[in-house]
């Protein structure tokens, strides 16, 4: 499957957050992991339209998308915010219709909560199929209970959106699950 990973740290590749999505990358390698660095880049994507358009592009082509960000100030970060509008004004959000989404934050568990509303928000607002989210605090990696527990909400996520993506082509209803159902399977 080709998953699309919207980082949301200014620290770009040294993320903290970001390692998780590269643990999940060598847990399971047989999916596709485009990563980009939406808040780091966030002056060029300003700019550039044509950067921007290539992330939404990959997004259209995407069957899900991971929302990866850290706590900053009980929310995301303004970057990621920004990010967040530009996709509103310049009228980029069909690319993300009907398309699964997970959060995925680390942080020191304060206030996670409000930021994972606000990405679930966004994701109602642009017509995603949110599954949950997973809040882990920024040394969970290298604790071995936790990092199993991660593996669990990452393997839960990856299977359950492949079995509606084989549905979805067998056309049998893959779209027709309800929310309430998919956050059981997910969580
Ligand atoms: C300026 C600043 C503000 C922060 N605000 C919060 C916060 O409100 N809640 C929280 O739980 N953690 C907060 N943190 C901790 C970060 O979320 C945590 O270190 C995170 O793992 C950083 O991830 P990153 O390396 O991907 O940017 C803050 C850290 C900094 C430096």
């Amino acid at each position: 499957m080709q998953i699309t990973v919207l980082g949301g740290s200014p620290k770009g590749d040294d993320s903290v957050t970001l390692q998780y999505v590269r643990y999940m990358q060598k847990t399971f390698p047989d999916h596709d992991y485009n990563i980009f660095h939406v808040a780091r880049q966030i002056r060029k994507l300003e700019r550039d339209d044509k950067v921007l358009q290539d992330i939404v592009d990959k997004i259209a082509l995407s069957d899900a998308v991971i929302w990866c960000f850290p706590l900053y100030y009980c929310l995301v970060c303004s970057q990621y915010k920004r990010f967040i509008e530009l996709i509103f004004e310049r009228k980029k959000g069909e690319a993300f219709r009907n398309k699964y989404a997970v959060s995925l934050s680390t942080s020191v568990h304060f206030f996670d909560h409000t930021a994972h509303n606000y990405i679930h928000g966004i994701c109602d607002d642009l017509e995603m199929k949110y599954l949950g989210g997973y809040s882990a605090e920024m040394y969970d990696l290298v604790r071995s209970r936790e990092r199993a527990r991660f593996v669990q909400f990452a393997g839960n996520f990856l299977k359950f959106v492949e079995r509606q993506v084989v549905r979805g082509k067998a056309g049998s209803g893959g779209e027709a699950i309800s929310a309430r159902r998919v956050q059981r399977i997910c969580l």
